[in-house]
């Protein structure tokens, strides 16, 4: 059985991942801050020998844009020298890294969808940060993985969640029109990941479901799979912060040319998701 080391274990990413593969038959090890501190290299060390994992999947990170904005050296500190150093402990026990990365490494001003061979150009301190944790994992590592993706649910509180929590308060719900991107939901994720687990494919590479939509076209489509459409009006509105459109849409470029299998198109994701679960994961 192939032991996995999930970092960042109780944050959104790291918890539903130790869900969806604590079915898969792996040997899951589970950390967050208070066990292993990924900025203290010693203690990414000692745990690294002690346990010596197959495989470690990184979904530690300080993910808050704002706060990122603010808190620069800690920002980097996290995203970046936090994957050097798993970098450096993984090399020496020839443990596979698999690190979980962000849209946010682009500038968000195309208009056709952003493919791994698309040159980075980040415009926030998170977005910079996470950027340099994936050069980090280039220059240290060959047997690593960054996982690109985008609009993540089925995490625990998320955008799901909170357009449904909205249903029976609000009459109207305002949502932003002017950002786009691929809602992709966390089982989705978790398959390719146990692909990249078991087996031998290694570089950068996107992994959203197939198409793309606005946080408006989300919100409709999450109202009415859930069968609440008639309950509260979804609102078009141009967000505050981005007048311009913000589009980060991802293309799973190298899964296609790699013969990989892609996940699901976003709105067979979606609905498969309040299938099983009515939004409640
Ligand atoms: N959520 C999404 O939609 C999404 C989309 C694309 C990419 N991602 C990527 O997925 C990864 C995980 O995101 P998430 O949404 O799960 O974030 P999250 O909920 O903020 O989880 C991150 C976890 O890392 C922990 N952490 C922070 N500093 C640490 C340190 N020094 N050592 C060990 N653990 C530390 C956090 O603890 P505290 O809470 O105490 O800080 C938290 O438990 C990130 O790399 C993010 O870029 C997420």
């Amino acid at each position: 059985m192939k032991k996995i080391w999930i970092t960042g274990a109780e944050g959104h990413i790291g918890s539903a991942l130790i869900d969806l593969l604590d079915c898969m038959e792996y040997h899951i090890l589970a950390t967050d801050i208070n066990e292993v501190d990924i900025t203290d290299l010693e203690e990414v060390q000692q745990y690294m020998r002690v346990n010596r994992p197959d495989v470690v999947i990184n979904c530690a990170s300080l993910t808050d844009v704002e706060y990122c904005a603010t808190h620069r050296d800690e920002a980097y500190k996290v995203n970046a020298i936090g994957v050097r150093n798993i970098a450096l402990a993984a090399n020496e026990v020839r443990a596979k890294v698999i690190q979980m990365s962000t849209d946010d490494v682009f500038d968000l001003e195309s208009d056709v969808p952003y493919n791994e061979f698309d040159a980075t150009h980040p415009k926030t301190i998170y977005g910079k940060s996470k950027e340099a944790g994936e050069k980090f994992l280039t220059q240290l590592l060959n047997r690593f993985v960054i996982i690109r993706s985008s609009w993540i649910y089925g995490i625990g509180r998320d955008f799901v969640d909170d357009v449904l929590g909205n249903v029976g308060k609000l009459d109207v719900m305002k949502v932003p029109n002017n950002r786009y991107a691929v809602p992709t939901s966390a089982k989705e994720l978790a398959k390719v990941i146990a692909y990249f687990i078991d087996n031998d494919a290694f570089g950068l590479y996107h992994v959203v479901c197939q198409g793309s939509c606005s946080r408006y076209e989300f919100a409709k489509a999450i109202l009415e799979y859930a069968g609440k459409a008639g309950q509260m009006e979804i609102h078009p509105i141009l967000s505050k912060d981005d007048l311009r459109p913000a589009y980060s849409v991802l293309d799973n470029m190298m899964m296609r040319l790699t013969g990989m299998e892609e996940p699901k198109e976003w709105k067979a994701a979606l609905k498969e998701y309040l299938d099983e679960t009515g939004g409640q994961e």
